[in-house]
This record gives structure tokens, sequence and C-alpha cells, in this order.
């Protein structure tokens, strides 16, 4: 198992150094492959992204699953509720183009080998996963992944857990609006990073983050007109669901 070439935290010093963001690949590369499999994050990696994004839920036995919603209609062939299936029954349907759902520890293992960044989201709202936080440390930890992660919720709590049980993580909180105080929202949760919709962003937001010795990620950066305000506030992680089109254009 060779370990990548450098930590999640280096990714952002040495991007911060550059002046050049970050390009993640959004639940891979969704624009052309079935999102949040693993044909998805190998054609983002093959695409040239410094990092790559999932989402993770838990199975009802308990297992770390990677697939974006709470219940299975939307990108499988299966339904009701992720939790509500065990592993077996999860692994059995299709993700898309004949795909099954990854195991998180698969996404990590390609990351690994790949040397790219991983950020997992952790889905914990609105349904609440018991054990989510413990369990992914656990993984991270085996898999020797922990300084090569980059760990994000909505859910603050979660994060800030997170950080609690494994100091090491990089942790980071995501918002959708623009709070009066981001910085405040960071301490509160122990976060390193500050991941709005990069919609949520200004320059004077960036700013203040840098100034409390944050990074800030933002998502969902899918057009010409994002990536122009990208430029001017210059965040330092940058994530596409179309890679393909976008990544040239955001190291510019
Ligand atoms: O990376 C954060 C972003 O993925 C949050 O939104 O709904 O795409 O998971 P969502
Ligand atoms: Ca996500």
């Amino acid at each position: 198992m060779a370990p990548p070439p450098i930590s999640v935290r280096e990714l952002y010093q040495r991007s911060r150094l550059s002046g050049t963001p970050l390009v993640g690949g959004h639940r891979g590369n969704p624009a052309e492959r079935p999102e949040n499999t693993l044909s998805s994050f190998r054609s983002a990696i093959e695409l040239g992204v410094d990092m790559i994004e999932c989402d993770v839920h838990m199975s009802g036995d308990g297992q770390l699953v990677v697939i974006h919603d709470h219940t299975l209609e939307r990108t499988t062939n299966g339904s009701g509720f992720v939790g509500q299936h065990t592993l077996a029954e999860l692994r059995a349907l299709d993700a898309g183009e004949g795909e099954p759902l990854p195991l998180l520890a698969e996404v990590c293992e390609l990351s690994r080998e790949s040397g790219v960044g991983l950020c997992i989201e952790v889905k914990q709202n609105p349904l609440h996963y018991a054990g989510l936080e413990e369990a992914l440390v656990a993984q991270l930890t085996d898999l020797g992944m922990v300084e090569q992660t980059a760990v994000i919720s909505f859910n603050h709590a979660s994060a800030r857990q997170l950080k609690e049980l494994e100091p090491r993580l990089t942790t980071g909180i995501l918002e959708g609006a623009r709070p009066i105080d981001p910085v405040g929202l960071m301490r509160g949760a122990l976060a390193d990073l500050y991941a709005p919709h990069y919609g949520a962003m200004d320059p004077e937001l960036v700013e203040d983050v840098h100034a409390a010795g944050g990074a800030v990620g933002v998502w969902i950066v899918d057009d010409d007109a994002a990536v122009a305000w990208c430029k001017l506030c210059r965040p330092d992680s940058v994530f596409t669901n179309r890679p393909r089109e976008l990544l040239l254009k955001l190291r510019d």
C-alpha cells in the first residue's frame, strides 16, 4: 500500500502558496459517469483533479457506503432508506450502468492509490446515523487515511465530534447561507475548513476565514459565472460536477 504523496493539510497549504485553488470532482465526474460510483471517481482522477468528494451513509448493519441521498430511488434501482438495508442488500443494487454502490473503503483505496485528496461528506441530516462518526474515524485509522482526508458536514455537531475523536483529521462545516459570523461557526465546530455554496461566499468571508487560520472550500461550481466569482473571491478549493470543462478554467 503506497502512501499518497501529501496530506490534505499540505494540499491546502500548497494551494495557498501558489494562489491556485485545489479542484475537486464533486461526486466524482457526475457529468459523465453515474455520481458517487467508482467509475465516476476514476474518471475525475483521470482528468487530473486534486481531490474527489463523496457522500457517506451507514447501512442498517453499520457499514459505511457511498451514496448521496438518504433514500435509494434517485440513484439506484432500489427503494426505501439506505439505513434500513443491510450492506449485502445495498451491494446487490445497480447504482448506475451496472455498477454497485461503493464501500467507503473502496473510495479510500482509490484515493490512496491515485494520490488525490479525499473529501468525505457525512450525511447526518435530516436522518441521523448513531455511531457513524466513530465508525468513520475507525475506518480511516485502519486504512491509514486520517491525514489524507477532509471530512465535512452540514451537521456541525457531527464535524465537531469528528475533530474531538481524531484531532489530526481535517474537518469542515458546510453552509448554504451567508452567516454574520462564519469564523464563529468554525470555532464552535472546531473546524479547519469553511465550506459554503459558492454563492454564499464573498471576498470578505474568504479574507476573514484566512485571517483566522482556516481555509475556504466551495461547491457546485459548474459554469463560467461561478468560475468568475471564484476568481474574484479566491477560495482554497473548488468542487465541480464538470471537471472536464472547468478544470483548466479554474486553474487558469
Ligand atoms: O461538498 C459539499 C456539497 O456536496 C454539499 O451538497 O447536496 O451536493 O452533497 P450536496
Ligand atoms: Ca456532498
